[in-house]
């Protein structure tokens, strides 16, 4: 039997189900805040993603899928070496959505000179080539939002809002979620603090891993992520980023606090909030529910440099991607199920001599918009009744030779039981005035 890659999932009946609820609960909340939906597509530029995300991340370094046609593949073996490749012939699945986004922002300058912002949200696929476990796939799904050219705490408030509300839209309650945030500086402040924290990981060379060291060179603010214990440890007393801001940014983050307290929000100050996309600036954060076990459902933050690395003009930015699989997860810690098992039809049963009546009723109960099921396998009345059980039809039209002789059909309500005969001329009108 074929396998599906590992780290991959199929998504199809509740599960398929609940993924069309979260793109809904999306377009109704983020349609409120005012953004548009965009599609992007699932195959760019290495460069759009090592310009954004950063050369020296994991994203990057370790876990983008590159992609090659079959032919550039011959040509490299024979050649043996990517070293001639054009960057039009060097591609990538996107790990994340918003370097694709702000590329298509740039190209299609979609934020004009002295124009509002863009306010975009997208879902779909995400690949990363990460080791599998639970809530961590190769494949997996994100929604999003990017919000470009607004420069104002607002925004980071707004942005954060409008997420929580999201979770609260999809079940969540209120008290399960752990927003966390932190401010990472910018092009004035950060260069400096991240000397000082690759100081302090040299200074503490002895106590710390491997990985951690590279980091030093590579990306010290990420030793804040390490999983290793004992680095955790240490790093605890590195210098963190909030006592290092500038006065810009230290206001900034201020201001967005502000806001938070006045729409409600709670939230946590975590100065060793540091995210692994290297585009971030300013604000950044993330959320979790506790005692799931599935780590952060949604992040995002400011990233007021990433138009300017795609090639744009400066212009600011910010937004947070949610990722489904694990939201799922999530719910289902807190007895949230997203997509409902089965939904609302009505089966159309018949004696197998009027099967040919069955056609044009399901056709008039389909027109009329009511989701209607029949058999095609030639089963009996009784296993007809069944499946219409199994399916989790609320009504079931009975077609039988003698009504069908009258022009009429026996409506059985699945749950009573109780039945009428209609008129098929008006059979649509009864049958929806049932449902209702
Ligand atoms: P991220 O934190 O890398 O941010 O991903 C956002 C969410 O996607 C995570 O919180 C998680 O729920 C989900 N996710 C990430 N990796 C995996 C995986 N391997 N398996 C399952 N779920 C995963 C971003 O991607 C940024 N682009 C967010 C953003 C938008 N920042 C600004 N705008």
């Amino acid at each position: 039997m074929a396998q599906r890659v590992q780290g991959t999932e199929d998504l199809f009946g509740s599960y398929m189900r609940a993924w069309q609820r979260m793109q809904d609960v999306a377009r109704e909340v983020f349609g409120t805040y005012g953004f548009d939906m965009i599609e992007t597509p699932a195959i760019e530029q290495v460069a759009t993603f090592v310009h954004g995300i950063g050369e020296s991340t994991d994203v990057v370094r370790k876990e983008m899928f590159r992609v090659f046609s079959g032919a550039l593949v011959e040509s490299l073996l024979a050649k043996g070496s990517e070293s001639g490749l054009k960057a039009k012939q060097r591609l990538a699945l996107r790990p994340e959505g918003t370097a694709g986004v702000v590329r298509a922002a740039v190209q299609n300058n979609l934020v004009p000179q002295g124009s509002a912002p863009a306010k975009l949200w997208y879902a779909g696929p995400m690949f990363r080539g990460e080791r599998p476990q639970k809530g961590r796939l190769r494949q997996f799904h994100q929604v999003g939002v990017e919000w470009l050219g607004a420069p104002d705490p607002a925004a980071d408030a707004e942005c954060i809002v409008m997420l929580m509300q999201f979770f609260e839209r999809l079940g969540f309650p209120s008290q399960s979620l752990r927003l966390s945030i932190n401010s990472m500086g910018d092009g004035a402040c950060r260069p400096a603090y991240r000397e000082k924290v690759r100081a302090f990981i040299l200074d503490h060379a002895d106590q710390m891993c491997a990985d951690c060291l590279e980091r030093a060179e590579l990306n010290p603010l990420r030793a804040f992520d390490c999983k290793n214990d004992h680095c955790h440890a240490v790093m605890a007393g590195a210098p963190l980023a909030p006592n290092n801001l500038c006065e810009d940014c230290a206001e900034h983050y201020e201001q967005v606090k502000r806001y938070l307290d006045e729409a409600g929000v709670c939230y946590e100050e975590d100065p060793t909030l540091v995210r692994g996309l290297d585009y971030y600036t300013r604000t950044v954060f993330e959320v979790e529910v506790v005692g799931s076990g599935v780590g952060a459902i949604g992040g995002g933050g400011r990233y007021d440099g990433l138009m300017e690395l795609e090639g744009g003009k400066p212009t600011p930015g910010l937004g947070f991607a949610v990722g489904f699989e694990r939201i799922v997860l999530a719910l289902e810690s807190q007895g949230v199920l997203l997509g409902e098992d089965s939904q609302e039809c009505v089966y159309v049963a018949c004696t197998p001599d009027v099967r040919s009546s069955v056609f044009g009723t399901v056709l008039a109960l389909r027109n009329a918009g009511i989701r209607t099921e029949a058999d095609y396998q030639g089963r009996s009345l009784k296993s007809q009744f069944k499946q219409a059980d199994k399916l989790g039809a609320t009504i079931c039209v009975v077609l039988g030779t003698d009504e069908v002789e009258r022009g009429a059909a026996t409506l059985r309500n699945m749950r009573t039981h109780e039945q009428v005969e209609v008129s098929l001329s008006d059979l649509a009108k009864r049958v929806a005035e049932q449902l209702a």
